[in-house]
């Protein structure tokens, strides 16, 4: 099924290159691959096909820009932060077009992502003006220690197509506000939002080199091998999966890069039978199953119900998923749009044929909707879930609720904590002491005590265990861009001025 694409306003943000040096670029080959549209597989456009050697040639702008762009003012860079948030915003309808057409989500939800996008601009425009540094008391007599934070370099930053704005600006904004310059490796599927953003980069008035955008998907490999192994790159921040994020720090450690790494998740979502409002806890737990069709790292992936609840649960639960419209992501009134790709769907297909076959029933979906093209899913509800099944252990990424009981508190947090990865978990109670003790008990990075959504940029987003390590947004966020010197001054009380 086909579906129009509305015309962009502003024509020239559709970009069908890569950006070096404040220049918008092919690779030297010449080379390109394209990019489809996932609801109808049309081609969208094609990008250069970036080699290690076009990469180098990123890192080489990038260092060139950085020592003139670390001496800024941080209140300078707070500006161009600014500016940049600000054309966002004045942008949002093409930037919101551009992640509908290559992502798939719907328009509304696109739109909400580019206003997420741009407060990691506003937040890091905040933060830019706030390293500051600490005065320690000397052991040595006479001694003052004092420490300043800089900025740790060049950054190599790799990003995904679920969130083709978001990813990017919560990376670049911090390494920009501590006053790094970046080579940002943009997803192979969805390309042409980071470049919009690029050039919006450039009307904001950001120097020549500081942001770099390179663009490959055949040569990813290649490209992400030489942001993790080249030199002069000081720091890589990753977000994907946790078998990407593991090579990924393997090859970092050759040169003991600084890293940051924001990989899978299989998010528990528990709802305890002394919650007081179940139509509250459901919507909370669609709203974090479903967002993007399933296909965010923080996303219920286990959704644990106490036996006493477990069947009103699941009838509003499926309740609600009835009134989902599934569709190409531009037709007004569509809730839910299709999965990125076939390797996508194809494990959705596995996790629920995996499910069926060990004894679950499926509520509502369990199958493709073909009909709408290749990429669709039917939201899907299973009940019956138990630990053997893939869903248990494995992250769907895709439009798949299982639904599993449980008995104790106890019980269920051994279940919840079962998971190699420990990145979101959330759980609906209204007893003040669980809600202290699950929050402690639970293994991860990220708790929402009743609410399902918890994405904010004044939230440090990341995981522990398997889900890698570091954080996004807040005031840690910056953190991840500086390195600490500490100065010892000897001899304060003979110090002749
Ligand atoms: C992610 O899926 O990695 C990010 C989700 C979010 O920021 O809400």
């Amino acid at each position: 099924m086909g579906h129009t694409v509305p015309p962009l306003k502003d024509k020239s943000l559709f970009i069908e290159k890569a950006f070096v040096n404040g220049e918008f670029v092919d690779a030297a080959s010449g080379e390109k691959f394209e990019v489809h549209d996932p609801s109808d597989g049309k081609l969208i456009g094609t990008c250069p096909e970036f080699s290690a050697a076009d990469t180098e040639k990123a890192i080489e702008a990038a260092a060139a820009a950085f020592p003139s762009f670390r001496a800024t003012l941080a209140r300078e860079r707070a500006r161009m932060l600014r500016r940049w948030y600000q054309l966002m915003l004045d942008n949002l309808d093409d930037l919101a077009t551009l992640i509908t057409w290559e992502n798939g989500k719907p328009l509304p939800d696109a739109k909400g992502e580019v206003n997420y996008a741009a407060s990691f601009f506003e937040w890091f425009s905040e933060e830019a003006p706030r390293v500051y540094g600490d005065t320690i008391p000397a052991s040595v007599p006479g001694n003052r220690i004092y420490t300043i934070r800089e900025p740790v370099g060049v950054c190599g930053l790799i990003t995904p197509w679920n969130f083709p704005a978001a990813m990017i600006t919560r990376k670049i904004a911090p390494a920009l506000a501590a006053g790094c310059t970046v080579v940002c490796k943009s997803p192979g599927e969805t390309p042409f939002t980071a470049n919009a953003i690029a050039e919006l980069a450039r009307r904001a008035g950001i120097p020549k080199g500081v942001v770099n955008i390179v663009t490959a998907n055949k040569n990813t490999v290649q490209v992400g091998e030489i942001l993790t192994t080249h030199p002069t790159i000081r720091k890589v921040s990753f977000t994907g999966s946790t078998g990407v994020g593991k090579l990924l720090m393997k090859q970092s450690s050759s040169t003991l890069k600084k890293v940051s790494f924001e990989l899978g998740g299989n998010a528990p979502f528990i709802v305890f039978d002394d919650t007081p409002d179940l139509d509250g806890a459901v919507a909370a737990a669609i709203a974090s199953k479903f967002r993007s069709s399933g296909q965010t790292c923080v996303c219920a992936n286990r959704i644990y119900v106490q036996r006493g609840i477990y069947e009103a649960f699941a009838a509003k639960f499926t309740e609600k998923v009835k009134t989902f419209k599934l569709g190409p992501g531009f037709t007004p009134g569509v809730t839910h749009g299709p999965v990125i790709h076939g390797r996508a769907i194809e494990k959705v297909e596995q996790h629920v044929q995996d499910a069926t076959s060990k004894g679950a029933k499926v509520l509502i979906g369990g199958q493709r909707a073909s009909e709408l093209g290749p990429n669709f899913y039917n939201p899907t509800v299973l009940i019956n879930m138990t630990g053997d099944m893939r869903i248990a252990s494995e992250e769907t990424f895709g439009p798949v609720a299982g639904l599993f009981p449980f008995d104790t508190e106890e019980d269920v947090v051994r279940l919840a904590n079962k998971a190699e990865v420990g990145l979101a978990g959330y759980f609906f109670t209204n007893d003040l002491k669980r809600a202290y003790r699950v929050a402690e008990a639970l293994e991860v990075g990220m708790v929402g005590i009743n609410t399902g959504i918890i994405s904010d940029p004044a939230l440090p987003f990341g995981g522990v265990k398997q889900s890698g390590f570091g954080r996004e947004g807040s005031s840690w966020g910056i953190d991840e861009f500086l390195v600490t010197k500490a100065i010892t001054i000897g001899g304060i009380a003979n110090l002749k001025i």
